[in-house]
């Protein structure tokens, strides 16, 4: 078994020693920081600069009340490119040596069909739209699926060909290899059951899972508009502990996957589904919180988010947008050209993103009066960047706090 040097710190120095490590080009991006049950994290560091590195030197730059010494640690957990890297080349190798075996011709394009995005769901792979889209893979036969199943340690293959328009995002799914294409997805020890031929799942919105998780919604009324299978509904109810969800939802497969992770996580009694458009919610002023979790624009559930609102005291809307950074949108002049990194490409972001949400929080309150006839005030209280979605399009959250004047 290989070691990698380490080095050891305590867990409340970590982010700090990372950082500096990071900045001296001393991390090794290969491996993950690993956390110890004695309170210390361990951070791979290359091993070509080890002898350069002076330990005393560097806990005075850091934290003079912390210690760092470095260890070895047997094979610790790849980093997530190490990972997706390794993932892929399995996959073209099991590939590559399937077709040369059947006497096929193994080329650049067949390489660059190969899957490099995928979903993992318990023990099936979900590959994403755009690969093997090649005419040999069609015909290929269940020795193919089984030799790729095996490669990436699975008993499920699936893949989307397209995520619908149909307003319910139905993603388009073929099944490669196995029967069943029901799944259980666990996040942040929450249980998600779904069927992924009829469910979406978006694994790349963890991160606002997670945010949910951290707010504290005791005693709160929360309407989330478009709950799908519980996404963001889990959360408010299972980590952020909010006295009741109404949960709207049109699609009834969508529906039957919420009811049922309600159920297995021990909540349905503090939530309600409301099952059809969330435009005709027969509901008003009773929210504390409203989610509109909806991309690329959660706009058509502006007006009922605005009449949910409780009408005494307010609330926060929680506005998910993809918001496009114009092609032609160039640094601002008060950043330095040694900023030209992924930072500084987030601050001339976050200008667009304060520009749409100042636009969003003036239409906002324009909505509360025409709805309530009384005057409201909006606070841009949070900007949350969810993912990038495509190259110029972030998914951000706009946490808008509404209150009346
Ligand atoms: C994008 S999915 C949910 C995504 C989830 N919030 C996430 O981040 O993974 C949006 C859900 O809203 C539902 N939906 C869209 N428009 C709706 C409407 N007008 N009324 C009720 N549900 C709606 C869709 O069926 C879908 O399940």
């Amino acid at each position: 078994m290989f070691v990698i040097p380490c080095l050891k710190v305590p867990q409340r120095h970590a982010q700090l020693y990372r950082k500096y490590l990071l900045s001296q080009g001393v991390l090794d991006h290969m491996y993950c920081a690993q956390k110890h049950s004695d309170g210390t994290v361990t951070i791979p560091v290359r091993t070509s600069v080890l002898a350069q590195l002076d330990l005393v030197a560097l806990k005075e730059h850091v934290a003079q009340d912390s210690f760092c010494e470095i260890v070895d640690i047997q094979a610790p957990p790849l980093s997530k490119k190490e990972k997706v890297k390794s993932f892929h080349k399995r996959l073209a190798e099991t590939a590559k040596s399937f077709l040369v075996f059947k006497g096929e011709t193994w080329s650049e394009d067949l390489e660059r069909d190969i899957p490099s995005r995928w979903q993992c769901h318990g023990d099936l792979v979900l590959f994403s739209e755009g690969c093997f889209s090649n005419a040999i893979w069609k015909d290929i036969g269940s020795e193919f699926w089984t030799a790729v199943a095996l490669a990436l340690g699975v008993k499920r293959l699936a893949q989307i060909k397209k995520i619908s328009n149909d307003g319910y995002r139905t993603p388009i799914v073929t099944m490669l290899f196995g029967d069943s294409s029901y799944v259980t997805h666990i996040d942040n020890h929450i249980r998600y059951e779904f069927d992924v031929t009829k469910c979406m799942f978006s694994p790349g919105n963890i991160t606002e899972k997670l945010r949910i998780a951290s707010f504290n919604c005791i005693g709160e009324t929360v309407v989330d508009l478009f709950a799908g299978i519980g996404y963001f509904t889990l959360p408010y109810l299972v980590h952020a502990k909010a006295a009741h969800v109404h949960a709207c939802e049109w699609n009834p497969d969508a529906v039957q996957a919420l009811q049922r992770n309600l159920q297995i996580n021990g909540v349905s009694d503090r939530c309600s589904i409301h099952q059809g458009d969330n435009r005709q919610l027969p509901l008003s002023d009773l929210a504390d919180r409203v989610n509109l979790g909806l991309i690329p624009s959660s706009e058509e559930g502006w007006p009922v988010a605005c009449r949910l609102l409780k009408r005494g005291t307010g609330g926060i809307l929680h506005i998910h947008h993809n918001v496009t950074t114009p092609l032609h949108h160039k640094p601002s002049k008060h950043l330095s050209a040694i900023d030209v990194n992924k930072d500084s490409s987030i601050q001339r972001d976050m200008q667009v993103w304060t520009a749409w949400a100042s636009d969003a929080a003036r239409r906002i309150c324009t909505l509360l009066l025409d709805i309530t006839g009384s005057e409201w005030k909006t606070n841009i209280k949070h900007i949350e960047h969810v993912k990038t979605y495509a190259p110029h399009i972030s998914h951000v959250v706009l946490d808008l706090e509404c209150k009346p004047l």
